[in-house]
């Protein structure tokens, strides 16, 4: 016997702080009290959607989603039911869930970072065929199902055409990855859109949950094309301004109007470079035109000795190692190391505590306080502690009422939370975004909401934005206060993690396009460093395969990154512990490839090429050096050519001498325009160019600096 159910609303319910999220049909929809868990037949007509058999696995319908957002040919968008509001039925078989639009439809979904699949049936509803008005087509749609990521880049999943009667395309394509999965459907061949009624029959997305962020469909605007660049920049007077001013569409022209004295804009490379020696406020206005219309965008630059944070920090996190044990014993442990093996010297300067630093509740009149066993002195003594060795003092809250790891966040208390770390005398503060809100706008106000409380307390307190880079923080994260922004899930030991954990491959992927956001006091972070943990971390050795830890090549990789990226350092070892090797050590005090990161343009290196599994990418230094790394994905050795005709920032005929950055020793200069290199499997190359000569006979560097590196060789 079928029982059938009204379900007044899409409801998604939020079941426990990192447990699964439930998601019920749907609308005012057929739904059957029976569902079989196989997604098979429940019975002689009907059709369920499957349940998900993976633990940490949410089966997220497209039905349940804003499905008002589709473009729909004809008529109003159905949640389970066709576009007429019958069951929907393909080839006589009845599905429960799905969504009935009519041709020509589009529909936008956003990933949010932790969507694997997405599986669906799609068709031309049966019901065309019993119409009165049926056309002799009886329904033909064409239909293309494609990913679109961050630059613009897209993938074609499948395309082709579909009629009534026909049986349904079926999909179940990976999407990992990708930033957008995009539906959508012609008139087909026939040209006309009569009767077409298309259904994604049983759609969904299989969904693993990452603190707290599910998919949604967005409007299509979202995707048309704009200007790809930070519209809140920062300087420092007299240092080298570097700000990429460039478009996600190639068919775009971009230019610039407006510049203070000091800057130009150069045109070859898309940025605009100078110096400014007066602090102050400044606009310019960038300018960018498709198809004969012109879109103009005012740039915002503020020029100032006494930027929030001026360059990425370097330092020490608890969190991948120790979790909720953090104590002020460890925070003295971790300075005492970071003292003894010379790495402060080096500019690793910052010790933060992440989640769990907390009591159980706050103090009765609402101040926050650490847990009294494990900080015995309260927070002020352990920031006075960090602040006499020469080190600033970093903590972790929420922008929600619990953290991620469920103590108590900053949201509704940010006010009396920003006096006490002031009081505590607290540098910088890691702010998370677990059970916020999904919305960009909320999170954009919640941060500015924090940073402005930072602000009125008076003591200096930064702002770091921690919400995944999921509302893509990069376009609004300066705007809202916050000095930098993680852009990725937490990363893992490993060189590639299992959907949707972060290994080194997934970093790439997720850095790769954000090169235009970042400069001066505006940072992407990748995430905590691995370096030094040989799969000893806690939540860092999950989504990791077999959890082994990573390889030297690929620490060293992992490293050779963030510095070509000027990405935030955090170090994430247990600091009691003795598994951190003299060669871990070796590669946190390469002083060359820091430097790179702590460039003072803070620069992020732009993507060159990814082709024959070797990511290639190039960073602008503040003198006009260039470095180029090449990081070998494959499992073999490999070698690698850079071909500087291909490459923007340099010049084919100019001289360069070239700097190995890991022998730290010089290479032959190079003055035809190639230089190759082999490069080990996981592992990267990277190179620092100084323009010796240039093809107008000009030297750019003085003979005597020329004759000096000439001799380190
Ligand atoms: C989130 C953050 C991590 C860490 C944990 C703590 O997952 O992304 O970096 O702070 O919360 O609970």
């Amino acid at each position: 016997m079928k029982k059938w159910f009204l379900f007044p609303l899409c409801v998604i319910r939020r079941v426990s702080v990192l447990g699964l999220l439930v998601v019920f049909c749907v609308g005012s929809v057929w739904a059957q009290s029976d569902s079989s868990a196989d997604g098979g037949q429940a019975d002689d007509e009907w059709i369920t959607m499957p349940k998900p058999t993976e633990e940490g696995v949410s089966h997220f319908s497209l039905a349940a989603m804003d499905i008002e957002k589709t473009v729909c040919g004809w008529g109003t968008v159905q949640s389970c039911k066709t576009i007429d509001g019958n069951p929907i039925t393909l080839k006589g078989k009845k599905y429960v869930q799905g969504v009935g639009t009519h041709g020509p439809s589009k529909i936008v979904v956003k990933l949010n970072g932790s969507v694997t699949h997405f599986r669906a049936l799609l068709g031309v509803d049966d019901e065309v065929q019993t119409q009165a008005n049926s056309y002799p087509n009886c329904g033909r749609i064409g239909y293309k199902v494609y990913l679109r990521g961050q630059s613009g880049e897209e993938k074609v999943l499948k395309e082709g055409e579909v009629k009534c009667g026909e049986e349904p395309v079926v999909f179940d394509e990976p999407v990992d990855g990708w930033k957008y999965l995009i539906l959508e459907t012609t008139n087909g061949v026939d040209g006309e859109n009569s009767s077409d009624h298309v259904d994604w029959a049983n759609a969904y997305l299989v969904y693993k949950e990452q603190n707290s962020t599910p998919p949604c469909i967005v409007g299509e605007d979202e995707l048309s094309s704009q200007l790809d660049c930070a519209t809140r920049v920062f300087s420092q007077p007299n240092v080298r301004f570097i700000h990429k001013v460039r478009s996600n569409n190639p068919d775009a022209v971009v230019s610039v109007t407006g510049l203070p004295e000091g800057l130009t804009w150069n045109e070859k490379r898309q940025f605009v470079e100078g110096k400014i020696a007066e602090e102050g406020e400044y606009t310019y206005v960038a300018h960018c035109t498709l198809d004969g219309e012109t879109n103009d965008t005012t740039i915002h630059l503020t020029v100032s000795k006494s930027l929030a944070l001026p360059l990425p920090f370097m330092g020490w996190i608890s969190w991948n190692s120790v979790e909720g044990n953090i104590s002020e014993e460890i925070v003295r442990k971790a300075v005492a190391l970071f003292k003894d093996k010379g790495l402060v010297e080096c500019g690793w300067n910052t010790i933060m505590l992440d989640d769990l630093w907390h009591a159980s509740t706050r103090a009765d009149d609402g101040s926050p306080r650490p847990d009294a066993t494990r900080f015995p002195n309260g927070m002020k003594a352990v920031a006075d502690y960090v602040h006499s060795q020469g080190m600033n003092f970093g903590l972790y809250t929420d922008a929600a009422e619990r953290t991620c790891a469920n103590a108590f966040g900053s949201y509704g208390s940010e006010t009396i939370d920003a006096q006490t770390y002031a009081e505590w005398g607290i540098d910088i503060v890691k702010c998370d975004y677990c059970n916020a809100p999904a919305d960009q706008a909320t999170a954009a106000q919640r941060y500015k909401t924090l940073a402005d409380a930072f602000k009125a307390a008076g003591y200096g307190t930064r702002l770091y934005i921690c919400e995944w880079g999921v509302r893509e923080p990069w376009k609004w994260g300066a705007e809202s206060g916050g000095v930098c922004w993680r852009i990725s899930y937490d990363v893992r030991d490993c060189w590639s993690g299992t959907a949707p954990g972060i290994g080194v491959v997934q970093s790439i992927r997720d850095m790769k396009n954000l090169a235009n956001y970042q400069g001066v006091n505006r940072l992407n972070d990748s995430d905590m460093l691995c370096l030094g943990l040989h799969a000893h971390g806690k939540s860092s050795n999950d989504l990791c395969g077999s959890g082994q830890g990573m390889t030297q090549d690929e620490y060293r990789t992992q490293f050779a990154l963030w510095c070509m990226w000027s990405s935030p350092m955090a170090l994430s070892f247990d600091p009691r512990t003795d598994y951190i090797t003299d060669d871990d050590y070796t590669i946190m005090k390469n002083t060359e490839l820091i430097a790179l990161n702590q460039d003072p343009s803070c620069q992020q290196a732009d993507l060159l090429s990814e082709a024959d599994d070797l990511v290639m990418f190039a960073k602008d230094c503040e003198n006009g050096d260039i470095a180029l790394s090449v990081t070998n994905m494959s499992s073999e050795t490999k070698t690698a050519q850079f071909d500087f005709s291909t490459i923007p920032h340099l010049d084919a005929e100019d001289t360069y001498t070239v700097r190995d950055l890991w022998s730290h020793t010089n290479l032959e200069p190079v003055s035809n325009g190639q230089l190759s290199c082999s490069v080990r499997s996981h592992a990267t190359r990277v190179f620092r160019l100084s323009k010796v000569s240039s093809k107008n006979g000009k030297c750019s560097i003085p003979a005597a600096k020329i004759k000096a590196a000439k001799k380190r060789k």
